[in-house]
């Protein structure tokens, strides 16, 4: 039975064999303590850093890549957008706010954002 441990907390949570389960339901659902807001792959809030497992988890999907950017190369991922189907550990930051606010990615975008907005 594979364990998904959650350094941050101190949490180990198992699930079956054979099963993919969503990153952030487990965390929720076990009391983890992941921050979280829109469960979408929109805000970037719940950024967890891979410490072991990556190749236990699904493959990144645009929306994933576009938020992330070179935070992916870095072995962070979006728990709400990670299935796992074996053992992995990781951790994040307790008080880390939504991608935008906090995160040079965000930076990244914002200012690609602003430079669009100036092309108009
Ligand atoms: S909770 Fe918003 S991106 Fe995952």
């Amino acid at each position: 039975m594979p364990t998904i441990r959650f350094l941050t907390s101190g949490t180990d949570v198992d699930f079956p064999d054979g099963e993919d389960v969503n990153l952030l339901r487990v965390a929720l659902r076990n009391k983890c303590g992941v921050p979280f807001k829109c469960a979408t792959g929109l805000c970037g809030t719940d950024r967890v850093r891979i410490v072991d497992g990556a190749e236990h988890l699904s493959p990144p999907k645009r929306r994933e890549r576009e938020l992330l950017g070179d935070l992916l190369d870095e072995g962070v991922r979006l728990a709400c957008q990670t299935y796992v189907s074996g053992p992995v550990s990781l951790y994040w930051d307790p008080d880390q706010k939504s991608i935008d606010e906090d995160s040079r990615a965000g930076k990244r975008l914002l200012a690609e954002w602003l430079d669009a907005e100036d092309g108009q």
